[in-house]
């Protein structure tokens, strides 16, 4: 949701635009029924694919799946974001919005000052306060120089519970602004604040700008949680930030190449060493939207992950997003144990360098990891390899490429190019789908569970019974955003749901979806028994999902009793939910 235009502005916005008219201007539209027709202008074609609905102000193309509403239309064709665009209507529309525009930029303003003010406070903290002695040992231990604490600009938070929520109340700051801020808490029992980062060596994170928009707390010791970070604020997301890029950013695009960590030191101690075009996303697999924003700077990216890391396949799988926005990813080998903090401090700088030189394409890695975990003198296990690789080559977009690593593949299993190219056949590829008149196929979603969003959508009544029974969580990927958002519109008390969902749903993807359930008509429309039916089944399947992970970490190997014990309960407690399940859903929607 856009953290800036409140639903209601947005509504009266898009009132004073009628999408008919608008688009009229950027093509000729045909009346068809109770709708428009016309050629699609976002892909080409010979029959026109492209619906406006007048009624339901929004757009959807059969052909090529392009939908939303008017704003989505201007974003697209005046190549704008969410924000251009809606200041773009509203001149249009001769509707003004400078009070809100300023209130804000004042609220972000004051989000930002104040983690200038908090940096500052953990900054003494470090460098000056009394109890800073244990973190700055720490620091000196770990070898992290003066300059390097000054550039990073890192902090100590105090040890005790409200040291930075009494120093910003003396500057003014409201609880709920910090709050807000994600630098304190809510006390769970009384009412009552208490800081989010207490006793903990304190990362700054920066945005593009290098301006500071949330922390890292790192414990001095072996304790756990060993981070603590921000939460999601409006100035701050997880999966949007990369650590470090502001400070990266020429030397990446002077060496034409961004090396990959995993954390906060990694960084720190590559800038300390001078190798400063390294970044890291924080612990979390690499997003779209930081792959995104990194392939501004260059299309090279070599990783450097802790050799030893739990679950190095998981993480590779995580780079994937980097192959489909065509980047050459290139993996370094560290030795065992250590990550690139450890590395540099150990062998230097330019040790370091050198494996990045040395660094293994992906693929190639891959390949060498796979011949390691199967046995390729099986046919079982030669085909397992290849399954697994070309799940990666399909994603590559240049045929050239792909065909190289087919051929590469091939050799190394002492198998045909014909037989991989054969295999290759059989599995989806649903990855780079040619431009033009492809038929849509969306995103992999439930129908069933589409059937019931689409009925809830419009039927806010039956909304209002079942609301408690939906789990986000219980539905596939991409409509889990969906859910989310519509719940809470629906807590706002926000009607027509299905309108308001569009316009706010700041995914494009998730638009587009809701915009061409908007254009289907619901054929037939489900009766309320059927509806029950939907999300019986559909909490059923995740209910029974969580039962089986119970089940299994019960049998894991090394768990203890009790840990078992707590898991069999937890079971037992998820399956008779899972009985009572079908007569309470029926309850509530006979209701
Ligand atoms: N991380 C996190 N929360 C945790 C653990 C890790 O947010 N509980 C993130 C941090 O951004 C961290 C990164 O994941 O920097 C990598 O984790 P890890 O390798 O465990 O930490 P290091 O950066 O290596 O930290 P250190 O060297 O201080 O142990
Ligand atoms: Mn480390």
């Amino acid at each position: 949701m856009s953290p800036f235009y409140p639903p209601e502005q947005i509504d009266l916005i898009s009132s004073y635009n009628d999408i008919v008219e608008i688009i009229s201007q950027y093509l000729p539209l045909k009346r068809s029924g109770r709708n428009y027709k016309a050629l699609c202008p976002f892909h080409s074609e010979k029959t026109p694919s492209f619906m406006v609905s007048p009624e339901k102000q929004i757009y959807h193309c059969f052909g090529c799946g392009a939908g939303g509403n008017v704003f989505s239309f201007i974003m697209r064709k005046e190549n704008m974001t969410f924000p251009e665009a809606v200041r773009f209507l509203a001149r249009r529309a001769n509707i003004e919005l400078p009070e809100f525009d300023s209130r804000i930029a004042s609220k972000k303003e004051q989000l930002l000052k104040l983690h200038e003010l908090a940096a500052g406070f953990f900054h003494w903290g470090l460098t000056d306060s009394k109890s800073g002695e244990s973190a700055r040992r720490y620091i000196e231990k770990r070898e992290i120089t003066g300059p390097t604490i000054e550039k990073f600009k890192l902090g100590y938070a105090q040890p005790a519970w409200d040291s930075f929520l009494k120093h910003a109340r003396k500057k003014g700051y409201k609880p709920e602004t910090l709050l807000e801020a994600g630098l304190i808490l809510k006390r769970s029992r009384g009412d009552g604040y208490y800081d989010r980062f207490r006793n903990r060596l304190i990362v700054p994170v920066c945005d593009g700008r290098g301006r500071i928009i949330a922390f890292g707390g790192r414990v001095l010791d072996d304790s756990q949680p060993k981070y603590i970070n921000s939460p999601d604020t409006p100035l701050f997301r997880k999966g949007n930030t990369l650590f470090g890029l502001h400070r990266s950013r020429d030397a990446i695009m002077a060496s034409g190449t961004a090396i990959l960590g995993e954390g906060y030191f990694d960084v720190i101690r590559a800038h300390q060493e001078k190798v400063e075009n390294m970044i890291c996303s924080q612990g979390t697999a690499f997003t779209e939207i930081q792959a995104q924003v990194l392939r501004r700077y260059t299309g090279k990216v070599v990783v450097a992950y802790d050799s030893d890391r739990a679950g190095m396949e998981a993480a590779l799988r995580g780079l994937t997003v980097f192959l489909r926005k065509n980047f050459e990813v290139r993996i370094v080998t560290l030795p065992p144990g250590e990550d690139p903090d450890s590395f540099i401090r150990g062998a230097g700088a330019e040790a370091f360098k050198k494996l990045v030189i040395g660094s293994m394409p992906l693929l190639d890695f891959k390949l060498n990891q796979l011949c390691r975990v199967n046995d390729i003198a099986t046919d079982q296990g030669k085909l397992a390899v290849v399954r697994e690789m070309l799940d990666t080559i399909s994603i590559i977009e240049s045929a050239v490429l792909r065909e190289t690593y087919e051929k590469k593949l091939a050799e190394r299993l002492g198998v045909s190019p014909g037989a991989v190219r054969e295999e290759y056949g059989k599995i989806k590829r649903p990855v780079n789908p040619p431009r033009t008149a492809q038929p849509s196929t969306p995103r992999k979603v439930n129908k069933y569970e589409v059937r019931l969003l689409k009925y809830l959508m419009e039927n806010d009544t039956v909304l209002s019974f079942v609301q408690d029974e939906l789990d986000p969580e219980a539905f596939s990927p991409p409509l889990q955003p969906i859910v989310t958002l519509m719940l809470e519109l629906f807590r706002q008390g926000k009607t027509p749901l299905s309108r308001t969902l569009v316009t706010v749903l700041q995914d494009k993807k998730s638009q587009e979806l809701v915009s061409r359930w908007l254009m289907e008509p619901q054929s037939p429309a489900p009766q309320i028994s059927e509806v029950a039916d939907l999300l019986i089944n559909i909490q059923k399947k995740r209910l029974r999902a969580k039962i089986n992970e119970c089940r299994k970490s019960v049998g894991r190997r090394g768990i203890a009793g009790k840990e078992a014990a707590a898991f069999l309960g937890k079971s037992i407690e998820l399956t008779r939910e899972l009985k009572e399940l079908p007569a309470r859903i029926r309850m509530k929607i006979r209701l």
